[in-house]
């Protein structure tokens, strides 16, 4: 019960990483509300998770909304004391083939997305003066160019950059601020990135992710469950003199 008594929002959390880093927030003793632009699943991802778990319907890309969303949060927990910036979507094309319009709509969730969420969390727990813990899903992605992700890699490296002033700027208030970099991991995200892949590079679907898993160096993808360790340890107090750090997580892949 390392959470025990706190708090936290997840913005993302109708499916995938962000419904397991719920359920194991959950595990450990917090009280947890589910944020996602997906009303109906996320109500029922929340219901299947039990009473420590709330649903807030929630768009990262508008502010009103995020407003609404984290009053209501606060409102329905007295307080919050940890939000992870899970949300994001993914898309490729070759340099060329790049729309303005998918530049806007990744930019928008993915970087517009994480500041504001950030920042809504931020005066909160500033002005309630008990400290707190940000986490930014970043990605390999964000470390290093991918021919045919140029969009999503920046808006990667954007949250890593956030994450750095961020943190900088907000341990003054004893508020930690890292992100976790996950390398491959298996769910419904991966398949719409090995659909992209079919389309670009000819293959058959299903191929982009066997070849890619075959190359992490632990042996396999990896899996929401993988990356839960990092998300609760930064929530706890032996992490609190960790100050804007991405962490990998990613068996062994950005590093080989
Ligand atoms: N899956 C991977 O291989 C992988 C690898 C590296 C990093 N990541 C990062 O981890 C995080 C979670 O990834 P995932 O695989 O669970 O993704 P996912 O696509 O399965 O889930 C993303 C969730 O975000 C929600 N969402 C989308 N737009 C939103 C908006 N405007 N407002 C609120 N919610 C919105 C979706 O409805 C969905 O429930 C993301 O930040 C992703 O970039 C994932």
């Amino acid at each position: 019960m390392r959470l025990h008594g706190k708090t936290a929002l997840i913005t993302g959390a109708a499916r995938g990483i962000g419904l397991e880093f719920a359920r194991a927030y959950i595990a450990e003793g917090a009280q947890v509300t589910l944020a996602d632009i997906n009303a109906e699943a996320v109500k029922a991802a929340a219901a299947s998770l039990g009473p420590q778990a709330h649903a807030v319907h929630l768009d990262v890309t508008r502010q009103d909304s995020i407003d609404a969303g984290f009053a209501e949060a606060i409102d329905r927990m007295g307080k919050l004391d940890i939000l992870i910036n899970n949300a994001a979507l993914f898309s490729a094309a070759p340099i060329a083939e790049i729309t303005r319009a998918d530049y806007e709509r990744l930019f928008a969730v993915n970087v517009s997305g994480t500041l504001f969420c950030l920042q809504a969390a931020a005066r909160h727990m500033i002005a309630r003066g008990a400290g707190g813990t940000i986490i930014n899903m970043a990605s390999q992605a964000g470390r290093r160019g991918e021919s045919l992700v140029a969009v999503y890699c920046a808006t990667k490296a954007a949250v890593i950059s956030l994450t750095q002033s961020a943190g900088l700027n907000l341990i003054a208030h004893g508020i930690t601020v890292n992100a976790i970099a996950p390398g491959v991991v298996d769910g419904e995200h991966w398949d719409g990135v090995d659909a992209y892949f079919a389309r670009y590079e000819g293959k058959a679907p299903g191929q982009k992710k066997r070849e890619v898993a075959a190359a992490v160096p632990f042996g396999r993808l990896g899996t929401a469950a993988d990356l839960t360790g990092m998300a609760i340890f930064l929530a706890t107090d032996e992490a609190k003199y960790i100050v804007s750090q991405c962490f990998g997580v990613d068996g062994g892949n950005w590093m080989a």
